[in-house]
């Protein structure tokens, strides 16, 4: 408790010393000022106030502020998945063990979100949400750059080519011909007219810039990369990656699949008119095939990838 008879207490002051005097300062003048700094509290420490003043409701409906909130959570988790695969591309030496906890922190996160999306499902009054997303157009969680990254991050970009594109083109193939044919671009597509909708043409507009530059610099760091290079052999990673890649790929776009064949089912020809895009060929990960280490996977499962018990085409 800092009783200057205890030897240990001598002993830390001796180092606190010892830091503020290698960067020429003098450690009694710090002394003063802690005299009279505030204890830290939980609700600075974490922004309570800002983090509760983030959400700007654009209708009166209540059920707007669930759906906000639940896009921030999401996001912070994504952060906290691109966290890890900063750190596990920033370690020095990558041995098994590390490698395997964090890809199991990252599978944590998705967990989270694959069983939380029941809060989008069943959470809101169809009613309100039907009225509310008219409000918010053309903005769409697909402009989600986060979720791009996290893709960007996690396999090479030729595996996220478009699937009937993918051939054609190779892993090695140049990274602007691979941007120029990624799956996603051919999503939030109007259905009637086949045309880009406004939500991809500013999405594409701002973040392609972003997404070019993290292709180039995962080129030789993205998760698979390292896999293939440090631990081609270890069924503990093989494991975890293919935990992530159902995580990822089958398990969380079902859960959301969910939510919109919940809110938004209708038969094509009703969407077509009310100029609605072509989510319902575009989202189930059965057309996409969307597979971050296809190495993991026989051509069996691969060709059964994403066919699960929801199916809103149907
Ligand atoms: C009631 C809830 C939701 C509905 C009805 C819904 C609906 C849709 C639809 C229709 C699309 C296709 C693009 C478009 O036509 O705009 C889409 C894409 C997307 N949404 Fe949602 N969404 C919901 C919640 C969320 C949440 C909470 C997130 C979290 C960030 C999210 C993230 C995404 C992403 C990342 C895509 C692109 C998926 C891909 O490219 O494979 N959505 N959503």
């Amino acid at each position: 408790m800092g009783d200057p008879a205890d030897p240990n207490f001598t002993e830390q002051l001796g180092k606190l010393q010892a830091k503020y005097n290698a960067m020429g300062q003098d450690l009694s003048s710090y002394l003063d000022g802690l005299l009279h700094a505030d204890f830290l509290t939980y609700w600075d420490y974490i922004h309570l106030d800002t983090l509760l003043s983030l959400q700007s409701p654009k209708t009166q409906f209540p059920d707007e502020k669930i759906f906000i909130i639940y896009h921030q959570i999401t996001e912070l988790y994504f952060n906290l998945i691109l966290w890890e695969i900063d750190q596990i591309a920033a370690a020095e030496t990558l041995n098994e063990s590390f490698f395997v906890e964090r890809i199991q922190r990252i599978n944590r996160y998705f967990q989270q979100l694959r069983d939380s999306f029941s809060i989008m499902v069943h959470g809101m009054e169809k009613e309100q949400f039907l009225k509310f997303r008219m409000s918010l157009l053309p903005a769409s969680g697909f402009q989600s750059a986060q979720y791009r990254l996290i893709e960007i991050c996690c396999t090479d970009m030729i595996n996220l080519v478009n699937v009937a594109e993918r051939e054609a083109l190779s892993e090695y193939s140049d990274i602007g011909q691979q941007l120029e044919k990624l799956y996603w671009r051919s999503g939030a597509n109007e259905l009637a007219s086949g045309k880009r909708t406004l939500t991809l043409q500013q999405f594409e507009e701002k973040y392609m810039p972003v997404f070019k530059a993290a292709g180039m610099k995962q080129r030789d760091k993205n998760l698979r990369k390292l896999y293939l290079k440090n631990f081609p052999q270890s069924e503990a990673v093989k494991q975890t990656l293919r935990e992530l890649d159902t995580l990822s790929n089958v398990h969380w776009p079902l859960a959301h699949l969910r939510a919109a064949g919940h809110y938004l089912h209708k038969n094509p020809q009703d969407i077509a008119a009310t100029g609605g895009t072509n989510w319902q060929k575009f989202l189930p990960p059965r057309f996409q095939k969307i597979i971050f280490f296809p190495e993991l996977w026989s051509p069996e499962e691969q060709a059964e990838w994403g066919k699960a018990a929801f199916d809103p085409g149907k």
